[in-house]
């Protein structure tokens, strides 16, 4: 298998880490790696593969040499800067911060849902959102058997979305401190407030969702709206999902289908109390789904709960599939 130089930018960050992390325990073909950061921990160590790198001030002439993949975790302006440089260079960028997420020239990918995308990018490539990932998996399947109408989200999610300093302000909080993070304390708390607020009242990451629900499942018509609420758990996104299907279904084949859907974890047994968890979705690369019920206030509808690891496939596990997928198309 070809080897292929790889850097990941943000490399000291929450999901920088992660990414660390996850390229270990895959396993990919690397050759050179490099770790890259802002000045103010430049020259720092990080251990990767049992082997000490130093990381490096990200800078214009970062991407001088020679670097096949670069994933990249270290805010949008950073992003926006930094990921042309390293795609004129010829390295391709996948970004997990929402500065490309909605170019048209630039794919938005879930591997499990819509690979193909892959295919036509200019050496920039996005992740979604970490609330917008989980349910990509949850959805596809039954948009391909069902025909999706409207989705309704309402999400629970936890602060480690919001870096190190998320889960500082939870962390602290529980000991009484005021939030430096959060508009609000977190302990004991659910703010209804993701990203900041837009000209129609909805947050960015509401829209978030909207929006590249819309484009990965490549179908801008979808009626789609979200509630995007923090709360107070370290690790893991539990969001309930409400689904409005064209056609009609039998629960016994949608329940199949979700359970051999690419990526599922089905926990639908409620008569045992067992559904998914964020406590137990924590450090894992599945989608969990459970609570699954009819609507019964719609023709065709369902109600489901889907809960992730938000740092690994809402965001660094996600980044290094889709790495994996080009890799196997290098070869
Ligand atoms: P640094 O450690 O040098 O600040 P998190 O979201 O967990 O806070 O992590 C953010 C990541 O993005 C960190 O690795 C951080 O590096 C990195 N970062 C932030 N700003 C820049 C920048 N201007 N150039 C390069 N890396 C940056």
């Amino acid at each position: 298998m070809k080897k292929i130089n790889l850097a990941v930018v943000g490399a000291t960050g929450m999901v920088g880490r992660t990414f660390l992390k996850v390229l270990e325990e895959r396993q990919l073909p690397i050759d050179n790696f490099y770790v890259m950061a802002s000045s103010r921990s430049a020259g720092s160590k990080l251990t990767f593969n049992g082997k000490e790198y130093t990381v490096e001030e990200l800078t214009e002439h970062s991407f001088d040499k020679p670097i096949d993949i670069a994933l990249f975790s270290a805010g949008g302006g950073t992003s926006e800067k930094f990921a042309p440089i390293a795609a004129a260079h010829g390295c391709i960028v996948i970004d997990n911060s929402s500065q490309w997420r909605m170019d048209p020239e630039v794919p938005l990918v879930v591997p499990e849902v819509n690979p193909e995308d892959i295919a036509w990018h200019k050496n920039i490539i996005a992740n979604p959102n970490c609330s917008t990932i989980q349910a990509m998996v949850a959805l596809k399947p039954l948009d391909d058997k069902y025909k999706i109408k409207r989705v309704v989200y309402s999400t629970y999610q936890a602060v480690s979305g919001a870096g190190l300093a998320g889960w500082k302000d939870l962390e602290n909080g529980l000991k009484g401190e005021a939030p430096k993070k959060f508009p609000h304390p977190i302990a004991n708390n659910c703010l209804p407030h993701i990203d900041v607020f837009l000209d129609n009242g909805y947050t960015k990451e509401e829209m978030k969702m909207v929006n590249e629900t819309r484009k990965i499942l490549h179908n801008d018509e979808m009626r789609v709206t979200a509630t995007t609420v923090r709360v107070p758990v370290f690790d893991c996104h539990s969001e309930s999902i409400n689904i409005e299907f064209e056609k009609p279904f039998e629960m016994d084949e949608l329940l199949e289908t979700l359970k051999n859907a690419p990526g599922v974890v089905l926990q639908n047994n409620s008569a045992a109390n067992e559904y998914p968890l964020a406590v137990d979705a924590a450090g894992h690369d599945e989608v969990f789904i459970g609570r699954v019920r009819r609507d019964e206030s719609v023709e065709s509808g369902v109600n489901i709960w889907v809960v992730a690891d938000n740092i690994r496939k809402g965001a660094a596990t996600n980044a290094v599939q889709i790495a994996e997928e080009i890799i196997k198309n290098m070869q």
